[in-house]
């Protein structure tokens, strides 16, 4: 019983051995993954882009691409970062005890409903983390081309 377990461990130490003697080879033409990255190297962090908006108050809204899209956020976000279980930065321009004194466009309606339509006091959970619906705007190229057109530029 015992020989062939012995044979089986010694066969396996001879590939091992066999394999750290060709990995230096292997280093030297350079491996790289499917899409061109050195293995070897670090990953790098994405480029920083510098969001467009400025200070809330000093821009237009923009316009929406379709009826029920959630609105972009115009403005910068940078020091709004603040959604957290108990806090929410942005309802302290955007609420209804708000809005009016900081000269913002109230949340959607949508937002003090229940599911089956009737009113909530306060902004319902399911909008409470505000920037999974609506994103800041950067002057970035799309990923991948795309034919999408807004519904009115196909002049329906
Ligand atoms: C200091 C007040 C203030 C804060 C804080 C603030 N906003 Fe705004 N927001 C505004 C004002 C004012 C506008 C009108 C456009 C402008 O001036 O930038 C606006 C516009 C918007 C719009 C566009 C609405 C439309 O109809 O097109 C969205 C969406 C929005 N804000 C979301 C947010 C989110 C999400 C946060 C938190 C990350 C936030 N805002 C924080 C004041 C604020
Ligand atoms: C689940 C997605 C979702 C979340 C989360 C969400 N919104 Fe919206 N929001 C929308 C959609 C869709 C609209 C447009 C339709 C509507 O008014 O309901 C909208 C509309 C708005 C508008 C414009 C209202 C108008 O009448 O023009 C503002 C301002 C806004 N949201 C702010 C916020 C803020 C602030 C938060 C966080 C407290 C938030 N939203 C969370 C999807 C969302």
């Amino acid at each position: 019983m015992k020989k062939p377990v012995i044979a089986g461990f010694s066969a396996a130490a001879l590939a091992l051995a066999g394999l750290t003697a060709t990995f230096p080879a292997a280093a030297d033409e350079g491996v790289r993954s499917l899409r061109g990255a050195d293995t070897a190297a670090e990953d790098q962090a994405p480029e920083q882009k510098v969001q467009l908006g400025k200070k809330p108050g000093l821009q237009k809204t923009v316009t929406r691409s379709f009826k029920q899209q959630p609105p972009l956020i115009p403005h910068a976000t940078d020091n709004f970062d603040e959604i957290t279980l108990e806090e929410n930065q942005c309802l302290s321009c955007h609420d209804e005890a708000n809005y009016k004194k900081k000269k913002s466009p109230l949340i959607g309606k949508s937002h003090m409903q229940l599911k089956d339509g009737k009113p909530t006091k306060t902004v319902d959970k399911t909008r409470h983390f505000c920037i999974q619906c609506h994103v800041p705007q950067f002057d970035a190229a799309p990923l991948v081309e795309n034919t999408f057109q807004p519904v009115s530029a196909k002049g329906r």
